[in-house]
């Protein structure tokens, strides 16, 4: 592969040479080269996704004025994961399990361990494409009913990556109406480095318009508080501004150097800053328990409950020094017109929409990891075919 690299690299400089010394053949390399070449052409983003973030700022003209501009933070790189498009076990490729962006976990824990009345059978049963005449598509995270050996089985997903170190990430959900279960979105390092958003669906309350989600980050103060992040300073109790269990919403955490901030729908949630902000690399985590405690999760729940993913948008820089060497091979100039791209926002007029991938586009997510999208894998790297074409053009141009 690496000599087949070079021989084509070697084409593209003497190709390029030709080129420039033969101005007036550019025009119809060009031409050919659209209708030839289109794996080739230069892709868009090498150089980054730009995400707004943080808070509206003061406008420096007009200090009373409150303004729309954000501060906005570069990424190197994405994982984008379209759970619609997923198929349930045995019908087909995409199914979950051959999934190389996440890992559906298994594990279990006692009551002790899960701190709870009951203990917690995470197993890879409970994390399942809908089928396809359910209503919500999307990957299911399922709590049962039914306790197993003192356990409730319950739904762990993690990334398969580890190096999200920076990032802003986006989670499009739908909770569960059945009361008795925690429902988290979160970033993880370990017990005294993470982020979490928990929703706890014994705490909707229809009858008040009363919908919290618990905005954690678990730190050594939580730990030395026999993890009630609750009765520490780096917890804040959030109220949603509609009812989680009837429509899809994007939940929002954007992990910075020192702060953390918490959104739905674009709209800020909250800000934490301080000594309990993580500073390692990490993953996420998509999970749906419950232990009986009545303190948090409640339950077990009284049938079986589901919370949908529709889907999760992660764009973050790499603590992997290879990662970080690919990007500054890839970015040649990041003033050049679509280097930089921007991560288009999902605001509440964007309803439950925000279905938009770089990954769909074709040329913007080439040197990213994005599973089942072929141009993402490929790079610039020609096939057979493509080689082949090359040297017939080079032949044409010659002729010229
Ligand atoms: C990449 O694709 C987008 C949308 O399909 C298109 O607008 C853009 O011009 C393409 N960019 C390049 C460099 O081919
Ligand atoms: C991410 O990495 C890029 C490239 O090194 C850098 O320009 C950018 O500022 C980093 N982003 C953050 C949030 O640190
Ligand atoms: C969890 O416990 C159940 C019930 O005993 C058992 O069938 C299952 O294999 C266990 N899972 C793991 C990952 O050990
Ligand atoms: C988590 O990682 C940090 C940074 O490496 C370390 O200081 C801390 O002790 C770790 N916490 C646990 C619970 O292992
Ligand atoms: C809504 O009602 C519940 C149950 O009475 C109560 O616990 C909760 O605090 C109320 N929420 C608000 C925002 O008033
Ligand atoms: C949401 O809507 C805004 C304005 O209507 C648009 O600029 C943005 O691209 C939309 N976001 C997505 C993810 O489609
Ligand atoms: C990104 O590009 C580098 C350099 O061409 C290559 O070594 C690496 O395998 C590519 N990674 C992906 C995920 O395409």
């Amino acid at each position: 592969m690496a000599s087949l690299a070079l021989v084509f690299n070697l084409l593209l400089a003497t190709t390029t040479m030709f080129t420039t010394r033969h101005r007036h053949n550019i025009l119809l390399f060009s031409t050919l080269s659209l209708f030839i070449f289109t794996p080739l052409v230069l892709a868009d983003c090498e150089c980054g996704y730009l995400s707004t973030t943080g808070e509206l700022l003061p406008n420096p003209h007009n200090p009373n004025a409150p303004t729309h501009q954000q501060h906005h933070a570069l990424f190197t790189d994405l994982i984008e994961s379209d759970f619609t498009k997923l198929v349930p076990e045995g019908q087909g490729d995409a199914a979950i399990s051959a999934n190389t962006d996440w890992v559906r976990q298994a594990f279990n824990l006692s009551d002790q361990r899960a701190r709870g009345d009951y203990g917690e059978m995470f197993a890879v049963e409970n994390v399942l494409a809908t089928e396809k005449l359910e209503d919500d598509q999307g990957l299911k995270l399922i709590v049962r009913r039914e306790v197993v050996e003192d356990m409730v089985p319950v739904a762990e997903i993690d990334t398969r990556r580890l190096d999200m170190y920076w990032g802003t990430f986006r989670a499009s959900m739908k909770m569960t109406g059945v009361s008795g279960t925690c429902a988290a979105f979160f970033w993880y390092f370990n017990d005294t480095q993470e982020i979490d958003m928990e929703f706890l669906s014994k705490d909707f309350d229809k009858s008040n318009n009363s919908y919290p989600v618990n905005l954690v980050l678990q730190s050594r103060e939580a730990v030395l508080n026999g993890y009630d992040a609750a009765a520490t300073s780096n917890f804040v109790k959030a109220y949603l501004p509609f009812d989680p269990t009837e429509d899809f919403h994007e939940y929002r955490i954007d992990y910075l150097p020192g702060r953390v901030y918490f959104y739905v729908d674009g709209g800020l949630l909250a800000k934490i800053d301080g000594p309990a902000v993580p500073s390692s690399a990490g993953h996420l985590i998509l999970q749906h328990w419950s232990n009986g405690n009545k303190l948090w999760s409640g339950g077990p729940p009284g049938r079986d409950a589901s919370l949908v993913v529709r889907y999760v948008k992660a764009y973050f820089n790499s603590s992997r020094a290879e990662r970080q060497r690919d990007w500054e091979g890839r970015c040649k100039d990041p003033g050049a017109k679509g280097a930089v791209c921007k991560v288009p926002d999902v605001l509440p007029q964007n309803g439950t929409a925000g279905g938009w991938f770089f990954m769909d586009q074709g040329n913007m997510t080439n040197n990213q990891t994005v599973w089942g999208n072929e141009g993402a894998m490929g790079g610039r790297l020609p096939g057979i075919g493509g080689l082949a074409m090359w040297v017939c053009v080079m032949f044409l141009l010659i002729l010229l």
